[in-house]
């Protein structure tokens, strides 16, 4: 029978098992799971663990300020952040294929674990807990792994960012403490360990981010249009109370993807925006939310009036077969 004080003693028990003396880092995305596998292995293993926050530059308005202050404010971890942005974006230069973005932001998530955990290294050097840091968690969840073709009998559908994308000469070992779960019982445990409603309610969000949202090169021009759209459907899902409707909203920019318009008197050549609400129970299987048209309206109006270069917002109405969630 499942209970998520069960959950908690024995991977307690298991990390302790696992980690023994040694240092931990985890990385943190600012999303649910990683979130709650690093509040479970604080638990297990208290300041042996230090945070890790990569500010890629993939991400949404606000997230970093939610994980440096909120996140923090209820846990107690040790927290470093990391300003990586320009390495992502070269790294991500002139890439559109949907797989390799996602095996260069893996790598490139796994290269700046290395060189903040050298870094931690360094700084401890001469006190009594100095030391190699030999483990990485991360909050790999059940449907992860068999997306990533880790499960029996499964294809792979995507190289989740933190499963298939990993880099083979990685040294870390992982701890992946959320590895059978799926998200509603993620929610549970990190309720029951105090997160707050503002983390652990959170709508699911994809480790490689917006890189992730643009069909076509990342670009930080992009970026920013993205972001903005972003802000602007989020705002308004929020406003009129749909939050617990929706399972997550991607919104998506087809960069790649003009398509004629008209703004005052003259004539555009702008990027469609893409509407993808969707319910779920597991992000296993989802169907495509019927949001109310008024709600709708006031999306599109705004993202064309104050997104420049977005000229059209179409609705994503594909359930899940066929359609994956994302679009990458
Ligand atoms: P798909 O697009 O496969 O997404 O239907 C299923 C769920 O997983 C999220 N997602 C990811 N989460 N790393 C993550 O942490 C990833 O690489 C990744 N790719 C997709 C997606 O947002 C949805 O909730």
């Amino acid at each position: 029978d499942w209970n998520s004080n069960n959950v908690i003693e024995e991977q307690v028990a298991r990390i302790r098992e696992q980690v023994g003396s040694a240092r931990v880092i985890a990385g943190l995305s600012g999303g649910v799971d990683s979130a709650v596998a690093a509040a479970l292995v604080h638990k297990a293993v208290g300041d042996q663990l230090t945070c890790v926050f990569v500010d890629h530059g993939l991400l949404r308005a606000d997230e970093r300020k939610q994980v440096e202050e909120d996140y923090v404010a209820s846990t107690g971890v040790r927290l470093v952040t990391v300003d990586a942005e320009q390495q992502f974006l070269d790294a991500l230069a002139g890439v559109s294929d949907p797989e390799q973005k996602r095996k260069i932001i893996g790598r490139e998530f796994i290269r700046t674990f290395e060189a903040a955990a050298e870094a931690l290294v360094l700084e401890a050097r001469g006190d009594d807990e100095a030391g190699e840091v030999k483990f990485l968690v991360q909050g790999t969840l059940y449907p992860d792994v068999v997306e990533s073709g880790g499960g029996s009998g499964t294809a792979n559908i995507k190289s989740h960012h933190n499963v298939g994308g990993l880099p083979e000469d990685m040294t870390f070992e992982l701890v992946e403490p959320l590895r059978t779960l799926f998200k509603d019982e993620v929610r549970a445990v990190g309720r029951e360990l105090g997160l707050p409603e503002v983390i652990v309610g959170r709508q699911p969000f994809p480790g490689p981010g917006l890189g992730i949202r643009i069909v076509g090169e990342v670009t930080a021009e992009r970026l920013d249009l993205l972001r903005a759209a972003d802000k602007i459907a989020r705002e308004e899902l929020t406003a009129a109370g749909l939050d617990e409707e929706i399972w997550q909203c991607p919104v998506v920019l087809l960069a790649d993807v003009r398509s004629v318009g008209v703004q005052g008197d003259g004539r555009t050549y702008g990027h469609p925006i893409v509407l993808r609400p969707v319910s779920s129970e597991d992000a296993m299987t989802a169907d495509w939310t019927r949001l109310p048209y008024d709600t709708l309206a006031k999306i599109s109006n705004r993202i064309t009036n104050e997104v420049p270069d977005v000229n059209r917002v179409v609705l994503d109405v594909t359930s899940k077969p066929p359609g994956t969630i994302e679009w990458e």
